[in-house]
């Protein structure tokens, strides 16, 4: 091959991925960024560089953006992810058991931790010894998915699963990375890429699951590739090789069929689409801003131990990277500000599943339905996050440890970051019209506390935020930015269009069509109030008319409890003209007045698929038929779309559970919330997206009983000396 060249053949966060792979234990140890310190010389931009962390933090807060070593990591939490040792363990034991070891080849899939049953790590304590760690492992060998059970203290496979499934495990970055470079060993691809005008050295070729639309998609492990021309830019995504589709068989890498509807479908031309800042005209930069950050005089706020256990103001909770999930939060308790005691809130939660279908039906297109957590891995898409833009200067990161398809463990650094947040928002107030005579100007500043990762799928990349409040309120917040997936059209102008034709999109640049999509993001809220036996009470507010005689009024909004008996009392669709409040309450708990105390979930990112029920996509994202679903508690009803999506027929999605019509009164129940967003593409999303956010909020309703926050204090001149600038380096 001519100019060989890697990278030009995956999408780059795919490269990213398999160059960390076997790098990670080589990492360069970057700058230690640091805090301020209250003394006079505290914000030179000299002493910014300066290790002097606060002594209080000294080994138990990492210093920001470091490269860590992970090779002598041990677990301290029963929920702690596995460690560089212990997936080499699991690694040896795989290789040495008989259906692994007698197989010419094998590749593993996924390699995680197995948490230990909820009621033993609800009753453990810090100190505590742990539990017998175990792992759960998803391999593929001779064409059949195993799902087995590690025990890392007898060294045995304890659980060993084969059998049929519709669908298949999460691809491995090798699946993907191998896939993108297959076409090339087609004579036939080669031929067609070079007539459409494009060097196959400026080839960059996607992965895309194809899902599953009959018996095509069956009995075999397949995916569709699409290429771009990369020449003259980075953002080949701008530049599509239209309606070239190449179907392989992701065991085999053989390629099953080629598909070219797009001859006569010029690529689009690369001007003006690359959006790095060193490749903008250097005057043309446009500088609205003056720099700006966060002071924070005395340190931060937060403390992360033994790299996973957060305490911050009330809150404490455990965070892990998670290659599925992205990031999973779990054991949330937030402390009471009238006995002190820490309070359950939530368990465990995730993002269970994404789903992406695209609406254009036409060849290219149609299969374009991406389920991103179960396909491609949520978090294996995560990349290393980039301090002071990704994150400000007091966040702390957290690394992902996972292993590749052979077992091998690999990381990928600053994958969650960890900071306070101060948006100049307010947390409380009120102040006093002189017509009382009283002087009262009472505020309170708002910080919060953010833990954030961010997954570059390809081409998009979401910003998942969870985001806590001293006020008890948890902000779910996905925000969408990246580039988009387009489509190669002739046009040049909305003007040649005819009236009848549907581009199925937008007209963002000569020759590009951004395709209408919708994005939903499933949380997974495994929510304990006080305790895990809750209920889902539905307060649903209605209009009461009155007669004349009853009062001046003709009517008025009355609040009616309705507690959800089964799972499908709480299939939950918005409604804006039939609204309800949802809360999760323990019913046998009470507040001093007699209130059962709850946790409210709190819609937002409101869309909702209006695709077909019996369109394929939509069966196999049928997670996404409600906004809000609650199931009773089952450890394998964890992934929305099913522990094997890849390929799925929708035969074990929520809405299939959630069908079973369990009891969920008083029970250990699990809510389920999926944020949704319609987009329609437009001009400003080209050649890069600027960030569209959509959240939703668990808050707190009779929890605490009073304001939880009435005793704390404002801020004073005194706690935040002004930072000055340097005057000289
Ligand atoms: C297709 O082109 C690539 C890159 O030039 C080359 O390595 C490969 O051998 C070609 N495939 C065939 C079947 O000729
Ligand atoms: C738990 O979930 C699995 C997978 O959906 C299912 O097979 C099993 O029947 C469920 N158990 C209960 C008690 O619902």
């Amino acid at each position: 091959m001519e100019t060989p060249n890697f990278f030009r053949f995956c999408s780059l966060s795919i490269c990213a991925g398999l160059v960390l792979l076997f790098t990670w234990s080589h990492f360069p140890s970057g700058p230690d960024l640091l805090d301020c310190t209250t003394n006079s010389a505290w914000c030179t931009s000299k002493n910014r560089f300066q290790s002097k962390q606060p002594s209080h933090l000294k080994n138990r807060h990492n210093n920001p953006a470091r490269h860590r070593n992970h090779a002598s990591d041990t677990p301290h939490h029963p929920l702690d992810p596995l460690t560089v040792q212990e997936i080499n363990k699991i690694r040896t034991i795989i290789s040495s058991h008989p259906i692994f070891s007698t197989s010419a080849g094998y590749a593993l899939h996924s390699i995680e931790l197995e948490e230990p049953e909820k009621p033993l790590v609800l009753k453990w304590k810090e100190g505590d010894p742990l539990f017998p760690r175990k792992a759960s492992v998803v391999a593929r060998v001779k064409g059949e998915s195993h799902v087995l059970t590690v025990d890392l203290t007898t060294s045995e496979v304890t659980v060993h699963q084969t059998g049929p499934h519709s669908g298949y495990p999460t691809m491995t970055l090798e699946d993907m990375t191998t896939a993108t470079w297959a076409p090339l060993a087609d004579a036939t691809f080669n031929r067609t890429i070079i007539e459409r005008g494009v060097d196959l050295t400026d080839l960059a070729c996607l992965p895309i699951s194809l899902g599953w639309y009959g018996k095509t998609e069956e009995n075999r492990r397949l995916i569709k590739v699409q290429c771009y021309s990369m020449k003259d830019t980075v953002n080949f995504y701008m530049r599509p090789i239209e309606g070239l589709t190449v179907l392989l068989d992701l065991d085999t890498k053989q390629v099953v069929e080629i598909s070219d509807k797009g001859a006569n479908i010029p690529i689009p031309t690369a001007a003006n689409t690359d959006y790095r800042y060193a490749a903008q005209k250097q005057n043309q930069v446009i500088k609205l801003l003056k720099p700006i950050s966060i002071e924070q005089p005395q340190g931060p706020s937060f403390t992360v131990e033994d790299d996973h256990l957060v305490k911050w103001a009330n809150w404490e909770f455990h965070v892990k990277p998670d290659a599925r999930a992205g990031v999973i939060v779990s054991r949330a308790k937030v402390r009471d500000p009238d006995t002190g005691e820490l309070r359950d809130v939530m368990y465990k939660g995730f993002t269970s599943e994404l789903f992406v279908p695209y609406m254009d039906p036409t060849d290219a297109w149609y299969f374009k339905t991406y389920m991103d957590a179960g396909e491609y891995g949520f978090g294996l898409q995560a990349m290393p996050l980039e301090p002071l833009n990704d994150c400000p200067r007091n966040a702390h990161y957290m690394d992902g440890v996972f292993a590749a398809a052979d077992g091998t463990p690999y990381v990928r650094s600053n994958m969650v970051c960890i900071f306070e947040s101060y948006a100049g928002d307010i947390g409380w107030r009120h102040t006093e019209s002189p017509i009382t005579g009283m002087e009262i100007r009472e505020v309170r500043p708002k910080v919060t506390l953010v833990v954030r990762m961010a997954a570059s799928v390809a081409n998009y990349d979401y910003i998942v935020d969870w985001e806590f409040q001293t006020d008890g309120l948890i902000r779910i917040k996905v925000g969408l930015s990246g580039i988009l997936m387009v489509k190669g059209t002739p046009y040049q102008n909305v003007n040649q269009v005819s009236g009848q034709e549907s581009l199925y999109g937008t007209l963002l640049s000569e020759n590009v069509i951004g395709v209408i999509h919708d994005h939903y993001i499933t949380f997974h809220l495994d929510m304990d109030v006080d305790g895990f036996d809750n209920s889902f009470v539905k307060v649903n507010l209605q209009r009461e008319q009155n007669s004349p005689s009853e009062s001046p009024r003709k009517s008025f909004l009355k609040a009616t409890r309705n507690v959800a008996k089964t799972e499908k009392d709480a299939q939950v669709k918005l409604k804006l003209y039939d609204p309800s409040e949802f809360h999760v309450i323990n019913p046998s708990k009470k507040t001093r007045v007699g209130n059962p105390v709850g946790y409210k979930v709190v819609p937002g990112g409101t869309a909702a698929s209006l695709l077909d029920l019996d369109d394929p996509p939509q069966k196999r994202g049928a997670f996404t038929n409600n906004q809000i679903w609650v199931t009773q508690y089952n450890r394998s009803e964890q992934w929305a779309g099913g522990l094997f999506v890849y390929q799925s027929q929708g035969e074990d999605t929520l809405a299939v559970w959630s069908n079973r019509d369990r009891e969920i009164e008083n029970k250990d129940i699990v809510v389920w919330y999926t944020l949704g967003f319609h987009h329609i593409p437009c001009q400003e999303d080209f050649p890069i997206m600027p960030t569209v956010s959509a959240s939703f909020d668990l808050k707190p309703v009779n929890f605490f009983e009073s304001n939880p926050i009435l005793r704390t204090p404002p801020n004073v001149e005194t706690d935040l000396p002004v930072c000055e600038a340097a005057t000289a380096a």
